[in-house]
């Protein structure tokens, strides 16, 4: 090849690929900024269409929207989502309705009979301080934060989760979720001992609630006295020895985020683990949006398709966005994500303007054996899919 020639190739080759370059940009802005265009809407409409205090929770059969009071587990999600829709459109108005909506939780500060108080004020008033500084967030995160502690058994190493019979001392994996709120507890009130309960109930989890692939049970139950493991079963999954999606979801979640707030290395081993196990799963559909247990498939006779359930794959793709930016080679975790949120942000999954109850995703399951929420929109799959296309934004450093 002479040189003129070899040349000419470098600068063609140089031109193209310059060309190439913002082409691929307008399309994944274009992808987001349909999806940006859709949740601005929903967010506001469905802002001026329900009460503070009686937050949209899913849809129920009948089409008529299943509303949360204050004391429900997913009641912090309407608020958190308004917050997130905030921050990914710069939308001032999303920020009042957040305000509003957050604020008409404050009972929930006195509530001692439940661990998801990281779920129902940390989504809430958490996102809200953390955007706005305003103090006013401060003195119901203090109160929770005080009461969910209050629920550390040192004897058994973990946070009780439930309060009901017929469990002793009940902990679930979605109990990893409110891990987080105890973290940023410590720091912001002056509480090590919250960040040493925390990582302690994530080391228990880890020894008791695993099996050898790193799928997990849904339910340990302990001896509240001997700290002895009684029972390893399920409550919402297919089977005790089964895969649950979202309690799979929720462990990934959970130890990503428990190494981000302790840099313990085990548990960034185990988050990577529960990744694997996810991401190479047999039965994991091509859209990546999984069905809402794993196993489904050999313990039950599924006339029908059986259900997906997008809250699932909206966590993990949160956690995994996560997860990228933790690890030396984050991009198979990243291309993951993002292949989720362009599935979820397809027709199939996302909803059309004014329709789906004003929720944002369709396609979720609650809990499937109690008939209870089965194919619907969810107040927390809206939460970690707006949450996820924050984290994208954020590490694509995408202005929107
Ligand atoms: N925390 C209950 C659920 O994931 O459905």
């Amino acid at each position: 090849m002479n040189k003129t020639f070899s040349l000419f190739l470098a600068a063609s080759v140089f031109a193209l690929t310059c060309a190439a370059k913002p082409t691929k940009d307008v399309d994944s802005l274009q992808w987001l900024k349909k999806t940006t265009d859709l949740i601005s809407y929903q967010l506001n409409k469905a802002a001026n269409t329900y009460t503070p205090g009686k937050n949209p929770r899913s849809v129920n059969p009948d089409g008529t929207v299943r509303l949360a009071p204050y004391k429900d587990w997913t009641t912090g999600f309407f608020p958190g989502s308004l917050w997130y829709g905030y921050q990914l459109t710069g939308d001032k108005k999303l920020a009042d309705q957040a305000k509003r909506f957050t604020l008409a939780l404050d009972s929930v500060r006195y509530l001692k009979d439940t661990h998801d108080l990281g779920f129902m004020l940390y989504c809430s008033y958490g996102n809200a301080y953390r955007l706005t500084a305003d103090q006013i967030y401060l003195p119901a995160l203090a109160d929770g934060a005080q009461h969910l502690f209050a629920r550390f058994n040192p004897k058994v190493g973990v946070i009780r989760s439930w309060d009901f019979e017929p469990w002793k001392f009940p902990v679930i994996i979605d109990n990893m979720m409110n891990l987080e709120y105890l973290y940023w507890a410590a720091k912001e009130f002056n509480k090590p001992a919250y960040a040493g309960a925390a990582s302690t109930h994530a080391t228990t989890t880890l020894k008791n609630h695993f099996r050898k692939d790193y799928s997990s049970y849904h339910v340990v139950d302990y001896d509240a006295k001997t700290g002895k493991v009684l029972r390893k079963v399920t409550h919402q999954g297919l089977t005790d020895e089964s895969a649950w999606a979202r309690g799979q979801a929720w462990g990934l979640y959970g130890y990503t985020m428990c190494y981000a707030n302790s840099k313990d290395k085990a548990f960034l081993t185990h988050a990577e683990r529960i990744a694997s196990f996810i991401m190479n799963h047999p039965r994991m559909p091509k859209d990546k949006i999984p069905v809402w247990d794993f196993d489904v498939h050999n313990a039950m006779d599924v006339a029908q398709p059986a259900p997906r359930d997008a809250s699932a794959a909206a966590v993990i793709a949160s956690a995994l966005l996560n997860l990228s930016t933790q690890v030396k080679d984050g991009k198979k975790y990243m291309d993951y994500a993002e292949e989720i949120l362009k599935s979820l942000s397809s027709d199939t999954y996302l909803a059309k303007p004014g329709e789906n109850g004003l929720f944002i995703l369709k396609h979720s399951v609650g809990a499937f054996l109690y008939n209870s929420e089965i194919d619907t929109p969810l107040d927390y799959a809206d939460y970690y899919y707006l949450e996820a296309l924050n984290r994208y934004a954020e590490i694509k450093k995408i202005k929107l």
